[in-house]
């Protein structure tokens, strides 16, 4: 058969998570990447500040104080066990980074270096900890380069610019993967024992976000369409610092660093809100701080952005204040040349994006949408499990933010992402590649590109007027003002009607550009239905969750509720209808208890 494929694991997405599950599939079996990318443009590359582990390279620390800070940071959501498996494992994952040769920034006696960020604490006295192992500000970027040197090395099978459509379920398990090469618009059959879905988020449901243009969720929707619940889909992070108006990520390492947030009155406002970490509380809590005091009318000259204020002279002046020290216990001063150093792509980014040189001047900054932490539900070995009983379906896999482990509960920690992606891409490829020395592959069905060419053949054959960008924007702009850091049952309401207008003018889109050669029109059509379709499901989730909990602020709805709301949420989508289920959240040794930072 033309444009058929075998591979014994088909791993689909070639970020951080699909290059390390690739990467330990193929120590013992067939192993096939299919990216929508170039691999090294994956967005893992855009990751900044650091990546999670108690290294205790700087000041002491513990893997169980970072598991506790998690469960924290999740408000209580997440699943102790897989969370206390995660931060344990995290470690070993980070020197073996530093073996496969990624190249960390070093402490003066050469060891990785390490910095504060939001939510990780020293457990005793509750002050920020420097748990971060960083490469500069560009450590996503380091661990993208450096697993795909290692793919290459390890012999891993790649399709660049394939973009996968489908997933074939047999026998109520995996099959294998139907991805349209985009260089020739022709439909491929990857027939596979075991697939593992590593495709990122879907940050572009909202206007502004930090997401690149490729995270659309196409993971999520494409399992979705074949029975897989979406698990937790309401939580979705807003980061407190993206560049005002375009919501590129400004690294909560700058904050790390020392720098400070600033309001229209010159205040460290943060003070009040996390009177013992201030600006490295966790994300949801800044985030919720600056939309209240932009609210109240303390955005620079009244508008929607604050500042981020990382010149040495505002870091040493509040270091001194708040009494922080250097590891060798000396007073924690800074120097312009060594923020550069430690932070030259933000240095960069405001230069270019915002015309201010952070040095010397303030930074523009708002909360951008970030992290979903949500998503196809899986247990701490990457399988996908598909009820309320933790089901396993068979050769079916996911890691990274695609997936729902759930170590972020509803709200993730910085650095986690980073660290979430190479331990349970690790564990998903270990045990794709187990599953599949011993399975066979499904039988396929007939005709198995059938479903996915429905779905092009209706988009190719639209004779409607509107214009995808057009219904792009206004699913963008609802969703952020209706779906953001803030939300009411009006408000969702309204945005939910808006998304289920915008999926039915979507059939009317105007007829696409008839090519077959990297037909860009056509595909994005096709992402904007993902969108819109985990839009819906985000909303549905969100509106049945009757209370406030991590990255999900209700105002109608102010308190946590644990008597009713302790619980992950899970999303079918069924005929086009989303019906919700419910299950327990695992909880270990911490029992929940109020936040305070
Ligand atoms: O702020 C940052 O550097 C982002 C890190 C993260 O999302 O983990």
């Amino acid at each position: 058969m033309n444009n058929y494929h075998q591979f014994d694991v088909v791993v689909v997405g070639a970020g951080g998570a699909g290059l390390m599950a690739a990467l330990y599939a193929s120590k013992t079996a067939s192993t096939a990447v299919l990216s929508k990318l170039y691999p090294t443009r994956s967005h893992t590359g855009t990751a900044q500040g650091g990546v999670g582990a108690a290294l205790g390279n700087i000041e002491e620390d513990h893997p169980e104080w970072h598991t506790f800070d998690t469960v924290k940071g999740s408000d209580y959501l997440g699943d102790q066990d897989a969370i206390e498996f995660m931060c344990y494992e995290a470690v070993q994952a980070v020197y073996e980074l530093e073996h496969y040769g990624l190249p960390f920034s070093r402490t003066a006696d050469g060891r990785i270096a390490q910095r504060p960020f939001g939510g990780h604490t020293n457990n005793v006295t509750g002050k920020p900890v420097s748990r971060a192992c960083y490469a500069a500000d560009r450590t996503g970027h380091m661990i993208l380069q450096t697993l795909y040197q290692q793919c290459l090395k390890n012999n891993v099978n790649f399709f660049d610019e394939y973009q996968v459509v489908d997933v074939l379920i047999e026998n109520g398990a995996a099959a294998g993967v139907i991805a349209i090469e985009l260089a020739s618009g022709e439909m491929h059959v990857f027939h596979a024992k075991a697939v593992i879905f590593a495709t990122g988020g879907h940050g572009r449901i909202w206007e502004i976000t930090s997401n690149a243009y490729s995270f659309t969720g196409d993971g999520p929707a494409i399992v979705m369409r074949r029975g897989v619940p979406l698990e937790d889909m309401e939580f979705f992070q807003f980061h407190p610092t993206g560049i005002y108006r375009l919501g590129i990520l400004i690294t909560e390492g700058v904050r790390g660093e020392g720098g400070v947030l600033i309001n229209d009155k010159g205040e460290r406002f943060m003070e009040k809100y996390a009177p013992t970490v201030k600006d490295l509380a966790s994300r949801d809590v800044v985030s919720r701080a600056m939309y209240l005091e932009m609210r109240e009318g303390r955005g620079i000259g009244g508008k929607r952005y604050l500042y981020l204020d990382m010149r040495p002279e505002t870091v040493n002046k509040y270091a001194a204040l708040d009494g922080r020290k250097r590891p060798d216990g000396s007073p924690y001063v800074v120097t312009g040349e060594e923020l550069l150093a430690k932070l030259p792509d933000i240095v960069d980014f405001a230069r270019t994006y915002l015309g201010v040189d952070p040095v010397t001047q303030m930074m523009p900054v708002q909360p951008t949408a970030h992290y979903a932490m949500g998503g196809i539900p899986t247990n701490k070995y990457g399988e996908v499990v598909i009820d309320e009983k933790n089901t396993v379906m068979p050769g079916l896999y996911a890691a990274g933010e695609c997936a729902c482990v759930s170590v972020h509960g509803a709200n993730r920690l910085g650095t986690n992402s980073l660290l979430d992606l190479i331990v349970f891409g690790k564990h998903a490829g270990l045990r794709a590649a187990e599953y599949s020395q011993g399975a066979d592959f499904q039988k396929l069905p007939a005709d198995p590109t059938e479903f996915a060419r429905q779905q092009f053949e209706a988009i190719r054959n639209s004779d409607g007027d509107e214009k995808a960008y057009v219904i792009g924007n206004e699913m963008k702009s609802v969703m952020f003002d209706e779906v953001g850091v803030f939300r009411t049952e009006q408000g969702m309401n309204l945005a939910l009607e808006k998304v289920r207008e915008l999926r039915e003018r979507l059939k009317r889109v105007r007829r696409p550009d008839p090519g077959k050669i990297f037909n860009t029109e056509v595909i994005n059509i096709w992402e904007l239905g993902n969108l819109l379709e985990l839009a819906e499901v985000t909303t549905i989730s969100a509106l049945a969750r009757t209370e406030s909990r991590g990255g999900h602020a209700r105002e109608d709805y102010p308190k946590r509720d644990d008597a009713n709301w302790l619980k992950h949420t899970l999303a079918w989508w069924d005929h086009g209808q989303v019906r919700l289920g419910y299950k327990p959240v695992v909880i270990t040794k911490y029992q929940p208890k109020e936040r305070v930072y």
